[in-house]
């Protein structure tokens, strides 16, 4: 079963586009499942500096809609480097995994707010506080992002989490988290594969799921362990795929976006 056409229908996010009512950067239903697939895709630009993002983008203008820029692009490059990405059309996940005081994150949400992008991520582990803050934070800007809580880090295992205290499973924790976030206002998560099913029971078909951890069929596992193939991910209950390397290092990145968009399209 796929969410699409259960989702709700955001307003299209451009840099002049009239403010939402509500922040979600939900899929937007499309009759074209290959358009659909186009709008669910999101592609991880991690890559050191501008440039490099520029050639990536001249390669995937054509295929491509979403694009992820995180904390290293963002950290070389500055804020300036969204706005080339948003004159070409494109949407934008800013993934800075926010965690700090209640007013400096809400601070940090203003700030994001004002460049553009349609996701922010943030840590569920700063506490229900922090997420209220950062929710009210968007109140009376003209370009909400939504909001995406990053539960438990797919790097920290059960070995990880005791060595910070905690003695719950990373299943539980995420859960906890989860619904601690739900119960802030908080509708979007970011997920491993393994969570998806138990966070979309959690969420409903309105919530927001951004799933990396994507590997076509066959495909380099790299540093992944968690991972779907696009379909299995959607069908999973994943309303936004998150795919780095397995387009950006092919030799065509282009062709290996196509062939992971006919891949979601056959799905939905
Ligand atoms: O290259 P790859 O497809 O593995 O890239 C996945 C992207 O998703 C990277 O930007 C990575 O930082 C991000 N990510 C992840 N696992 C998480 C959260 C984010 O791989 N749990």
């Amino acid at each position: 079963m796929s969410y699409d056409s259960s989702m709700p229908t955001p307003a299209t996010h451009r840099p002049t586009a009239p403010a939402p009512p509500q922040p979600t950067a939900g899929p937007q239903p499309a009759a074209d499942p290959r358009e659909a697939a186009r709008q669910r895709l999101i592609v991880a630009l991690d890559v050191p500096d501008a440039g490099a993002a520029s050639v990536l983008l001249d390669r995937l203008d054509d295929t491509c809609s979403w694009f992820k820029v995180g904390l290293e692009l963002f950290i070389a490059a500055g804020p300036a480097v969204l706005d080339p990405i948003l004159r070409r059309g494109h949407r934008i996940f800013l993934d800075l995994k926010l965690h700090d005081i209640p007013n400096t994150v809400a601070g940090a949400v203003r700030s994001a707010a004002s460049l553009g992008v349609d996701m922010l991520t943030l840590h569920a582990a700063g506490g229900p506080a922090v997420l209220s803050a950062a929710r009210e934070a968007l109140a009376g800007t003209s370009h909400p992002p939504e909001l995406l809580a990053v539960t438990v880090l797919t790097s920290l295992d059960a070995a990880q989490l005791g060595a910070i205290g905690i003695g719950r499973s990373p299943a539980d924790q995420v859960e906890l988290l989860a619904r601690m976030g739900l119960a802030a206002g908080i509708r979007g998560f970011v997920c491993s594969p393994q969570e998806v099913g138990a966070l979309r029971a959690l969420t409903g078909p309105t919530g927001t799921l951004v799933i990396p951890g994507i590997r076509p069929a066959g495909g380099s596992l790299g540093d992944q362990k968690r991972i779907a193939t696009p379909a299995q991910a959607l069908q999973m209950g994943a309303s936004f795929l998150v795919v780095g390397r397995p387009i950006t290092q092919a030799p065509d990145p282009a062709k290996a976006a196509e062939a992971i968009l006919e891949e979601m399209a056959a799905v939905l």
